[in-house]
Formats: structure tokens, sequence, C-alpha cells
């Protein structure tokens, strides 16, 4: 019996990592051993609830204001016990965070095999996004396996020298994740408050947008609220307490806008899925906002996802004020333009990348 250990630390690694880990659990030729690292804490524990994870090990790296250093020192240190003491044949990795890179370093270290879920994602730019790009062409360049989540991302390995028989395109999970959390019977007080308006869903936290970047996305939604009566915006801000602080300077004492804390995983799909339109500089909500059909105004000059832009869900729109501005008016002022952003199809996904990932895993022979 092949033994798998998932090592995940925040929380849209838990989101798509816990479908795949019950998928595992599942298998009678796997056993499953889920490490967290707890980079993060607040953001990681409420989703693995959800799903019902219970990890076997919590490393609980996460410290105020830690740097990209301390994370790495502090994965590579505290897994590197858990791996000699499971010896797994297999560890899997998620994306491309601090916690996917030093644990994928950790176990290539102890020449364990390392699988990549959601391999091949890129922009080519170690800028943007700071530091994922590095993280997750340094994973691809250790781990064995390579689960695409399209085709797009496995013609980047395969073109980066891959071994064709390890790339697999699996879909994402997150698709699976939101398979499981939309209801039709929703309802929220924050959705109350923003009932009969149009809501704008707003996440911000790259580590590249934090300063002069962020000032400007925050200044701009904030002119919208006060020119647009019928806008609402629910901000639910991440724990980073520097993305806090510029939140608290523009948004706050505003009559059109809540900052709220992050919200469950359950909780904000059907926040996505009710909402106008979003408003971000994430990764993970580029996937689900085509699963929900909402279109995404995406506070980024590039995306290593590209699929979203092509089928027209995703819009970049950069970090600049009177841009971010401009494109939020359109959407609320011209239903065409609205209604041309969310025709296509949702090229992430059916919602089976689970399945098909702990398939692979089972029928794996070197
Ligand atoms: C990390 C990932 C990023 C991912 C994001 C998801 C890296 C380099 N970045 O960025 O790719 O998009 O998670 O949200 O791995 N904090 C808390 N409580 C929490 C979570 C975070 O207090 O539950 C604080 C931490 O103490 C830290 C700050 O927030 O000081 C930033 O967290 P960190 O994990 O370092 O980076 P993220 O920006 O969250
Ligand atoms: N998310 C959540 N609660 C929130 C905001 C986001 O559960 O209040 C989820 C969201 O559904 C998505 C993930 O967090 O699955 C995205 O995480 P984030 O934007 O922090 O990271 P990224 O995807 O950019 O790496």
């Amino acid at each position: 019996m092949k033994k798998i250990m998932l090592v995940f630390g925040t929380r849209p690694e838990a989101i798509k990592m816990c479908p795949l880990a019950l998928e595992c659990a599942g298998r009678q030729e796997l056993t499953t051993v889920v490490c967290v690292t707890g980079q993060h804490t607040q953001m990681l524990w409420p989703a693995l609830d959800y799903f019902g994870v219970a990890p076997a090990y919590d490393l609980a790296v996460m410290k105020d204001e830690q740097t990209l250093a301390d994370i790495t020192a502090a994965v590579l240190l505290k897994l590197t016990p858990v791996l000699a003491a499971e010896k797994p044949d297999l560890v899997l990795v998620h994306g491309d965070t601090t916690t996917a890179l030093a644990a994928a370093l950790a176990a290539f270290y102890r020449q364990i095999p390392v699988g990549h879920v959601e391999a091949g994602l890129r922009t080519y730019d170690l800028a943007a996004p700071y530091p994922e790009e590095f993280n997750r062409r340094g994973v691809g360049i250790l781990a064995r396996y390579h689960f695409a989540p399209t085709e797009w991302a496995a013609g980047n390995l395969l073109r980066e020298g891959a071994a064709p028989e390890r790339v697999f395109v699996t879909g994402n999970t997150v698709i699976d994740a939101i398979r499981t959390t939309l209801r039709e019977d929703y309802s929220h007080p924050e959705l109350d408050w923003a009932a009969g308006g149009k809501l704008i869903l707003v996440t911000a936290h790259r580590r590249e947008n934090i300063g002069r970047p962020m000032e400007g996305m925050f200044a701009a939604i904030r002119r919208l609220a006060e020119d647009f009566p019928a806008v609402r915006v629910i901000y639910p801000i991440h724990k980073n307490p520097q993305v806090r602080r510029i939140a608290e300077r523009y948004l706050r004492d505003n009559e059109r806008i809540r900052l709220i804390e992050p919200l469950e995983v359950f909780d904000f799909h059907n926040f996505l899925r009710r909402c106008y339109i979003i408003l971000t500089d994430s990764g993970g909500l580029q996937e689900e906002a085509s699963a929900a059909r909402k279109p995404v105004l995406l506070m980024r000059d590039g995306t290593e996802r590209p699929e979203g832009i092509e089928a027209g869900i995703v819009r970049l729109v950069g970090g600049d004020q009177e841009r971010i501005y401009g494109e939020v008016a359109r959407l609320l002022t011209d239903p065409a333009a609205y209604a041309s952003m969310i025709t296509g199809k949702n090229p992430f996904g059916d919602g089976f990348a689970a399945k098909r990932i702990a398939d692979i895993l089972v029928g794996l022979k070197d």
C-alpha cells in the first residue's frame, strides 16, 4: 500500500487539497497522512473543519509579521523529522506558496518523490506574483509528478522539459470544492445589508501590491462607493496586518463599505455566487469566479491563469487607481459589457480533479 503525505499550510491550499485528501483517504490502495505547516492559523483551520480533514501533524510555524525566510526555515526544519518518522512513498504539495516550496525541498533532501498539484502555472515574471512565481517553478524542478489543472499549464511543463509520462491534466480541485459549497437557499446578514444594491466583493493580499499599489486600489474602491449610490462593497480582509492597516486607512467609515473578518469558505463561495463583480488580486478567485459565472476585475498586470481571460470572465485592470475606477464604473453602467464577460465556459475543471489525481496515484508504478 502506498503512503501519500499531503503537506499544505495556507487557506487556499487547504480549500484545494482537502477534496484530494478526502478522496485519497477513501482509497483502499492508499494510506493518507495530512501534515499542515500552519503557515496560516486563523485562515487555515476553518477550511479544515469545514471539509472534515483532521491533520496528523501541525508544524505550527506561523508567527506575527513572518518573513519568507522564517516560513521557509521553519518548514524545512520541522517537516524533516516528520518525513523521517512517516517515510511516505510520495509527498504531495500544492501550487506556489512558501509552504509548497519548503515542503518539496524537505522531501527532496530526504529523496522522497514529490507530486505537484496545480502544477505548470506561469507568468514567467519572478516579480509578479512574488515570490510565488519562483516557488512554483522551484517545485516544478523537484517534482516527479505534475498534476496540471489545464492543457495550457501542462504545455508549459512540457516546454520546460518535464517528462510527458509524468504530466497529467486533471482539472483544478477548487472546482471540486465549490461543487460542495453553493446553496440556493443561502442567506447571511451581510448579504441582507447589500440586498437591492450591486455588490462588489473585494479581496487583496499580494505581497507585491502591499504599499503604494494597494493604496491606489483602495482609493479607487472608496471613490466608487462614494460616486455610485447602488454600490455595496464587502471586503473580508486578509489577516495580514500590513494589508489591514491600509484597508483601515482607506475604507473605514463609509456607509456603503463593509470591512469584515475572513469568511469561512462555505460563506465566501455563497457570497461569490451572489455578488455583482469580484475585484481582487487573488489567484484562486479567478477559478472560482469562472465556476460561479461572475466577472472578475483582476488588480494585477498579468496572470498565471490566462484561461480565465480567454474565456472572458477575467479582465486585467492593473493597480492604477484611475483604471480600476473606470473599469468597475463601466461594468456598473454598461449591461452589454457586463453580459459579455459571463458568456464563456469554465476552463478550470469539471469538479472531478481529485478523483482523477487519486486514480493516477493508485496506478503509479515508479
Ligand atoms: C500566502 C502565500 C500566497 C497565498 C496566500 C493566501 C506565500 C509566499 N504566499 O501569502 O501565495 O496567496 O498565502 O492567503 O506563501 N496571518 C495571520 N493569520 C492567518 C494568516 C496570516 O495572522 O491566518 C498573518 C501572518 O502572520 C503574516 C501575514 O498574515 O504575517 C502574511 O501571511 P503569509 O503566510 O506570510 O503570506 P500571505 O500573504 O498570506
Ligand atoms: N476565501 C475564503 N474566505 C475569504 C476570502 C477567500 O475562504 O474571506 C477563499 C476563496 O474562496 C479561495 C481562497 O480563499 O478559495 C483564495 O485565497 P487567497 O486569495 O488568500 O489566495 P490565492 O488564491 O491568491 O493564493
